[in-house]
């Protein structure tokens, strides 16, 4: 089984980045933690960061073609980009959004998510955890539905 993890703009910067909202987990640090969960599971990962929506929104269009689900944190684009929202549908993948932060704890602008509807569910609050969990949840789904 394959699964794509999608991380976008700033999410490279983790560890440095605000570390009191994102904690001081790296990036690297994340995907080695996410990649051996993974081995565990018996999932492989695409492991995947860009800062650009046209590039994100190229990805996404081709994800369907290549794996079987996605874990999805689209940083600031979650609450912004429509056009990533239509290749989502345009392309329709399972997924589940993850986000490090707890977004209803932060400012009203972060309280709407653009593709929080499409995923299977969300988990929002529970920093580096959240990825590990969402990747149990993901290949217990698309295994067992
Ligand atoms: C984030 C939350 C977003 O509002 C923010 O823009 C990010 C990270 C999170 O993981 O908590 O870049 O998606």
């Amino acid at each position: 089984m394959r699964i794509a993890v999608i991380n976008g703009p700033n999410l490279n910067l983790l560890g440095q980045r605000e570390p009191s909202i994102y904690g001081v987990t790296t990036l690297a640090a994340l995907e080695t933690q996410v990649r051996e969960s993974a081995a565990t599971l018996g999932v492989t990962i695409e492991w995947i960061q860009s800062n650009h929506e046209g590039e994100l929104v190229d990805l996404v269009q081709g994800l369907a073609s290549r794996c079987e689900g996605a874990i999805v944190n689209l940083g600031a684009y979650t609450h912004t980009s429509l056009a990533i929202r239509d290749a989502f549908l345009a392309a329709p993948i399972p997924f589940i959004e993850v986000h490090l932060s707890n977004l209803y704890r932060r400012e009203a602008a972060r309280h709407h998510s653009l593709t929080a509807d499409l995923a299977i569910g969300m988990i929002s609050g529970l920093g580096a955890r959240g990825y590990l969990l969402a990747l149990d949840a993901l290949a217990g789904v698309l295994r067992d539905g």
